[in-house]
């Protein structure tokens, strides 16, 4: 067995962490130990029956004693922390859900379905920072696999529709209090068939643009949406579009002559949990429809293609039929009126998941293999 450190396991992120890793019996292989930036001193969680008391998550002395840490507490604890613990000649592995340590020349951006190559050999080569990817990119790749692995796209958009989930827990309950109090400022009307529509909506925009919660999101998002998510790069581009091209290239590993453009816009909805995104791909030869969506399936096990048709679409290829699942919905491919090697397609996949805990997770057992 391994030891290994745990900390923010009880956010959003580290709960559903803690729940595959139950759930695939992994902690049998582990000698957990929990930090808390709030309660040490603290039981152990349940579920790891053994482990010790909690430890305080910012003692570097107790988190050096480890070989592993994985952190699901977010960017500023990875900040300060992780550059304490080097500081003082920390060797060990440090598996990471932020994106503070992504882009550092020495880390390395694991999804194995994807990038088992690039892991291993870092492994090898003495890399110690491994950190889970952007939801969005992690959840295109996992759909598009099979394109992007055989170096197939020259360039891509995409066109985000993030759920509230990437937010975090106070987003999610802050959307359903939107929705929930819209729909309380017309529930008379609601009630009967009869009243006015225009006025029913007049009445929801009133409320929308005057007496809404919106202090997590900034501005209403129940039943509007948001065409722009993280900070402003000051180029016109969000740094969740940036994003994109930045971190496909390094996950990919392509290397400056063979580097894939990637942009778009990200958009955030009233979705819950399941980040989507519409994807013009132009290709670099010329594929049919029918091998594409073979490439797709074959890529890995998780990729799931739906049949460009209406009916399976409506049906596997929304936020509800993905969210809380493993599977990566890929549809809606079809060859675009600009030409040939210009296709279209429409990937979703729960951003918790392989948006975030998935990947560290199986980083975690790749490492304690
Ligand atoms: N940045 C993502 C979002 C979440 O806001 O949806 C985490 O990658």
């Amino acid at each position: 067995t391994s030891s290994v450190g745990f900390v923010g396991y009880r956010g959003m992120v580290g709960s559903v962490l803690m729940q595959r890793l139950q759930e695939e019996g992994d902690f049998e292989h582990l000698d957990p130990v929990f930090f808390s930036t709030s309660n040490p001193g603290g039981a152990a969680p349940e579920f790891a029956s053994g482990a010790p008391a909690l430890k305080d998550a910012h003692d570097v002395d107790e988190l050096a004693k480890l070989p592993i840490i994985v952190t699901a507490q977010g960017g500023d604890y990875t900040k300060d922390v992780h550059t304490k613990l080097r500081s003082q000649g920390w060797g060990g592995l440090w598996i990471d859900a932020a994106s503070s340590l992504r882009m550092n020349d020495d880390s390395i951006i694991v999804l194995d379905p994807i990038n088992r190559d690039v892991i291993d050999r870092g492994l090898e080569s003495g890399v110690k920072d491994f950190v889970g990817g952007n939801c969005t990119v992690s959840c295109m790749l996992m759909g598009l696999g099979g394109l992007f692995r055989n170096n197939l796209v020259e360039w891509g958009t995409s066109m985000t529709y993030q759920a509230a989930s990437g937010g975090g827990a106070k987003h999610m309950r802050e959307l359903l209090n939107q929705f929930g109090a819209i729909n309380a400022a017309v529930s008379d009307e609601l009630a009967d068939p009869a009243s006015a529509i225009l006025e029913i909506d007049r009445k929801v925009l009133e409320k929308q643009r005057t007496d809404l919660d919106a202090s997590q999101f900034g501005v209403p998002l129940g039943g509007s949406l948001i065409p722009w998510i993280d900070s402003d790069l000051g180029n016109g581009q969000s740094r969740e579009e940036w994003k994109a091209g930045v971190e496909t290239n390094k996950i990919l590993q392509t290397g400056e002559d063979n580097k894939i453009i990637m942009d778009g816009l990200c958009v955030r909805i009233g979705a819950m949990r399941s980040h989507s995104q519409a994807l013009t791909i132009k290709l670099r030869e010329e594929l049919s429809v029918a091998e594409i969506e073979k490439l797709l399936a074959e890529d890995n096990e998780w990729a799931q293609v739906v049949p460009n048709t209406k009916e399976a679409t409506m049906q596997d290829l929304t936020p509800v039929a993905a969210s809380g699942t493993l599977r990566v919905p890929v549809g809606r491919i079809r060859q675009l009126e600009m030409g040939p090697q210009y296709i279209s397609a429409f990937t979703v996949g729960d951003q918790l998941l392989w948006g975030a805990a998935e990947p560290l997770r199986r980083m975690l057992a790749i490492a304690t293999g």
